[in-house]
């Protein structure tokens, strides 16, 4: 195995690992060789070396997509979508996905994510804990209990376990979770050539939550949900403490305009706000990232005055189960993300660089999107729906989310 992971290495112009390996003790050195020869070098030396296969605007056609605003529904419309739903939630069709695979980093919390705490009027939560008290409620009412699966990453697989096992799952029967991990990739420095870091290894990272739809596929959770008979699948993220995870009128609105994804979005507060916002890519359904939005877009308005890219996603996703099938073939395009990385130098000294030195390839879930010519997007309330932990302080933090939550307690 050694004589191929040293090919590999060489062909994809890596040399400096070799020399590394010669320096490790047999254990060391094996495990270094099992992680070269499982990783996908190829691949990030390849993006890498075509950083133009990466996603971009460039060319294609961005254009405003239209969204079902909740407060324009008719009550006729609103109880008519709403009871279609609560027929296939309470008929066992509907499971839902966490995606708790990220790293707190901007938060600053040293753990999974999900096992942040929260002091909120009704008690002190962890995130995990207010989303099995969501799902509970759901099972209450519908008299089931719905499955839940949480993807975590090679990072956080044990502690997310180690914590739901501490907690008792915070009383969910402990049959109806699961856990499964999402991709990873290698971290490729900006002269391309791949690092190694404190634990002696190359040094990799999660690939983003596009790694979601390979990942339920991969490890068996597509088979489980089909063999469970389930029909609808939500997707969630981790840090949205006023997260809808059983939303009844989703799954009407979907069915009802015969579409098999579908999704939420809140009204942008500002043009400037740092969030993901629905658009059409090439006549498409898609997102954009805060980050690449196109500056004439940001601010751009209609005849209205109102923002033409201004629903923002909230991670509020709902699939048919055939579309994650579809998606789970998908391949999915990358993003890169410039970041800071430390690193082990040639003589062993840790390198901690003032600058950012690393590109990290993230694949974003709703690129996935493309699949379909539609979505259904329903717009909600901000206030009723979106109160999401990102930073330790300012916008969307532990306060700002607290507040939101304590607000829609006392309504
Ligand atoms: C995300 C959305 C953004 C949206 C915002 C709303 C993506 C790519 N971006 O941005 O459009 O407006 O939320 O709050 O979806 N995660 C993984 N594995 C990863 C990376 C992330 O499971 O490798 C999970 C996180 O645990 C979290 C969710 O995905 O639940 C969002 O990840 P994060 O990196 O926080 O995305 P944002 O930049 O906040």
């Amino acid at each position: 195995m050694e004589e191929k992971a040293i090919e590999i290495l060489e062909k994809f112009n890596q040399k400096h690992i070799v020399d590394w390996m010669n320096r490790l003790n047999d254990e060391e050195k094996n495990k270094l060789v099992e992680q070269v020869v499982k990783l996908n070098i190829e691949q990030v030396v390849d993006l890498y070396n075509n950083l133009s296969k990466t996603f971009e605007i460039g060319n294609k056609k961005i254009e405003k997509i239209s969204a079902i605003d909740i407060d324009k529904l008719s009550e006729e419309e609103f109880n008519n979508y709403k009871n279609q739903g609560i027929n296939i939630i309470k008929s066992k069709k509907y499971a839902v996905v966490t995606m708790a695979g990220g790293q707190g980093t901007r938060l600053g919390h040293n753990g999974p994510k999900g096992t942040f705490k929260v002091n909120l009027n009704n008690g002190e939560k962890y995130l995990f804990q207010i989303i099995v008290e969501s799902l509970q409620e759901a099972n209450r009412k519908y008299g089931i209990v719905i499955p839940w699966y949480i993807m975590t990453s090679e990072e956080n697989n044990d502690q997310t376990l180690d914590f739901l096992k501490e907690h008792g799952y915070f009383g969910y029967p402990q049959g109806k979770v699961k856990l499964f991990k999402q991709g990873k990739a290698p971290l490729i420095s900006t002269e391309g050539k791949l690092l190694i870091g404190k634990d002696k290894l190359i040094k990799e990272a999660s690939d983003g939550n596009g790694s979601i739809y390979k990942s339920l596929k991969d490890d068996g959770i597509l088979e489980d949900m089909k063999n469970n008979g389930i029909q609808w699948v939500f997707v969630g993220g981790v840090d949205n403490i006023l997260l809808k995870i059983v939303d009844p009128l989703l799954v009407g609105v979907t069915l009802n305009e015969g579409n098999k994804i579908a999704s939420k979005s809140v009204i942008k507060t500002n043009p400037r706000e740092k969030a993901g916002v629905f658009c059409k890519i090439d006549g498409k359904p898609g997102i954009i990232e805060y980050s690449e939005l196109p500056e004439e877009m940001i601010e751009e308005v209609d005849q209205d005055g109102e923002l033409v890219f201004g629903d923002v996603n909230i991670l509020s996703h709902l699939y048919n189960i055939e579309a994650l099938e579809k998606m789970s073939d998908t391949v999915m395009p990358y993003h890169i993300a410039v970041k800071k990385s430390d690193y082990l130098d040639e003589n062993g000294k840790l390198v901690v660089p003032e600058d950012k030195n690393v590109y990290k390839f993230e694949s974003f879930i709703f690129d996935a999107f493309s699949n379909y010519d539609n979505i259904s997007i329903l717009r909600v309330k901000r206030e009723n729906e979106f109160a999401p932990i990102k930073n330790a302080q300012g916008n969307d933090s532990p306060e700002t989310a607290v507040e939101l939550y304590n607000a829609r307690l006392e309504k």
